[in-house]
């Protein structure tokens, strides 16, 4: 039965791929006759589900963003000048939105332009039909933000390190840069921008983009990005900020009151990319700072070009979350550089980034370092792929994103099947043949958004053609488009880890918290402890280790968070106060969704994670809170 349905899977997987090998080359073929379209940026020859653009008729290739940031009103009004391609003869642009207040549209002939916005779509927004003329060069929306646009935080002062001055930051990926800006929100559309933000003093702004000059009697701040980037990657963050330059290329900015802290924490930057250019090529970007933002940063961090967010939960004081670091740089080639043409291939922006986030670790800090973190993101991977064994569809790395949140495609699955289908071919080929390979793909693909298709037709063209055999080992039909991992797939190990099982073991059935030998423990030892201790610890136990270790008030995020959900599964009450602060001041969704699952599981859980997220909830980002209000059925 099983055998059966693979093959089926197999053979129509067969008919997609040729069928769109042979639409790619007719697409090509008729673009190839027009001269115009080789000026442009786009290749979006593969419909995305989750835009109203239609680029091949016309296409965004500038923006020139002109808005007030009004703290007050929580809006971002102003202007957007949108420079057009024409492909083809059609008197409309349909642009994406979300919840914005359209006040005029005028074409660069001066004249205003009727358009049509239609009625909201819960999960894409309301498109935007604009009249153009055939010799329209760019349409100026004069526009404001809704208060509660998905894409922005508005923090108010106690939400800040500082707690003087109110913050703001965007969050466009996936599809939330159209509730700030009207644009073509998909990823296989490139633009480049300019924009002018004025802010309130003493507030400063910055975007992913160079910072070209300042009017300090306005307070308005000047961006120009040169290189096209799809809409996900806009980012603007306004704050009371300052700046530590590591060198020319490269440091940090943070709230004053955390400046010192994150200039140490991430010292390691301008090594990061020297590591990465080693490996893959030179930066393509010119400048590359990281940007600390307040606790309620939803993600981890975010691959702003030139400018990644990131949060300050992995700021631990001694450089162990740095690999976090590591990874929204390497985003700087998979993603920024060759960008996932829909979010049905996010594995190529995601699996590719962590590959090769891994390989920076390891160039870094070393083999053993990087081959404990893969051991601790495999047992997370198994530990998805057992929870989403009924949704087997979803554990395929092309996904089938239509009709739903793009949202819903951020699981290990891209992530982590991702690196390992990546480590797969590496292990089967040679690392010097795929060094070689990466390489040529970054640089043939730069500034050009890729399917999943087309990625596997240039692997096989540029690197398993060659060698015998290759395609036999490694079976790229069922990592793509089947269930979970393919048998091919061995599991990492990590000596490091496999030494602290043993305490766990030990500790397991003598209760001996001074028998634990962490000599040489950095905190993913501790993460690997308790993890491994999980299943079987008791709650006396729990307090044990809490004499020795005070996990309950570790400085390092993911100790903690992890602590905090063996305590909920104990119901070790001593935690309790410590698991209240952290909700209550992080925003980090990948911290909450366990903590609040974890609590909703029994009914006086359930209770506690109401009161706490009646509470908490309005200091979190949409993101988060729309992703916990479904855990707790919370209608507000
Ligand atoms: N680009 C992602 C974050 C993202 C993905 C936001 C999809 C919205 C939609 C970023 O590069 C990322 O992967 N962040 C991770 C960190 C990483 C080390 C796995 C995170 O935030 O946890
Ligand atoms: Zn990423």
């Amino acid at each position: 039965m099983e055998l059966l349905k693979l093959k089926k899977l197999l053979n129509s997987n067969a008919i997609t791929l040729t069928q769109k090998i042979l639409a790619l080359s007719i697409s090509a073929l008729l673009f190839s006759c027009s001269s115009e379209i080789k000026k442009t940026s786009t290749s979006t020859m593969s419909k995305d589900d989750h835009s109203f653009a239609k680029a091949d008729e016309i296409s965004i290739h500038h923006i020139d963003l002109n808005l007030k940031v009004d703290f007050e009103q929580k809006t971002l009004a102003g202007k957007a000048r949108l420079y057009i391609t024409h492909h083809t003869k059609v008197d409309s642009i349909f642009l994406d939105t979300r919840k914005l207040s359209i006040q005029k549209i005028q074409l660069s002939d001066g004249t205003e332009t009727p358009y049509r916005l239609s009625e909201e779509d819960a999960l894409l927004g309301s498109q935007l039909a604009i009249k153009v003329a055939p010799n329209t060069e760019y349409i100026d929306i004069a526009y404001s933000t809704d208060p509660t646009a998905a894409a922005l935080q508005w923090l108010v002062k106690e939400q800040t390190a500082g707690k003087q001055h109110p913050f703001l930051f965007t969050q466009s990926q996936a599809i939330l840069a159209r509730s700030w800006i009207p644009l073509q929100d998909s990823p296989g559309i490139r633009f480049t921008y300019s924009a002018a933000i004025q802010v309130p003093q003493p507030l400063i702004a910055l975007m992913s983009a160079r910072s070209a000059k300042q009017d300090s009697l306005t307070n308005t701040f000047y961006f120009e990005m040169k290189q096209a980037i799809p809409s996900y990657l806009m980012a603007l963050s306004v704050g009371h900020l300052q700046y530590h330059a590591y060198d020319q290329r490269c440091g940090v900015f943070a709230e004053p009151e955390m400046i010192e802290k994150a200039a140490y924490e991430f010292a390691d930057m301008p090594s990061m990319i020297s590591s990465a250019e080693e490996l893959y090529g030179p930066y393509a970007w010119e400048q590359y700072d990281v940007l600390v933002l307040p606790p309620s940063f939803p993600f981890g961090g975010m691959e702003n070009p030139r400018l990644t967010f990131a949060t300050p939960t992995i700021i631990a004081g001694d450089r162990s979350l740095v690999a976090l670091i590591a990874h929204e740089l390497a985003h700087s080639w998979s993603g920024n550089l060759v960008t996932n043409a829909t979010w049905n291939d996010f594995w190529l922006n995601e699996g590719f980034t962590v590959y090769f986030e891994s390989r920076i670790m390891e160039k870094l800090y070393g083999k053993p370092y990087a081959d404990m973190l893969i051991k601790l993101s495999y047992d997370e991977l198994s530990h998805t792929l057992e929870e989403m064994k009924d949704h087997a569809d979803d554990t395929h790395l092309y996904l089938q994103l239509k009709g739903r949140d793009p949202d819903e495609g951020l699981t290990d699955i891209a992530y982590e099947k991702g690196r390992f289908f990546l480590r797969h071919i590496e292990q089967t080929v040679g690392r010097e043949k795929w060094d070689a390979f990466l390489k040529g793909y970054f640089s043939s693909h730069a500034f050009k958004s890729i399917t999943t298709t087309a990625f596997l037709e240039y692997l096989q063209s540029h690197l398993l053609q060659s060698i015998p055999g290759a395609d036999e080992k490694i079976k790229l039909n069922e990592w793509v488009y089947g269930a979970g991992l393919p048998p091919v797939f061995l599991p990492p190990s990590s000596e490091e880890l496999t030494r602290v099982e043993k305490s766990a073991e030990a500790f397991l059935s003598n209760s001996k918290a001074e028998a634990i030998d962490t000599n040489g423990y950095s905190s993913h030892h501790f993460l690997h402890l308790l993890r491994s201790l999980s299943s079987s610890i008791s709650k006396e136990q729990l307090g044990l280790l809490d004499q020795r270790f005070n996990f309950s008030n570790s400085g390092n995020s993911e100790v903690l968070s992890q602590w905090l959900l063996l305590s909920i599964q104990k119901q070790y009450g001593p935690a309790m106060p410590q698991l209240e602060n952290f909700l209550l001041q992080v925003g980090r969704r990948k911290f909450l969704k366990p903590l609040y699952s974890a609590l909703a599981k029994t009914p006086e859980g359930k209770e506690e994670a109401l009161r706490i997220y009646s509470k908490a909830r309005d200091s979190y980002h949409s993101v988060s809170y729309g992703t916990i209000d479904q855990i707790l059925g919370y209608t507000p």
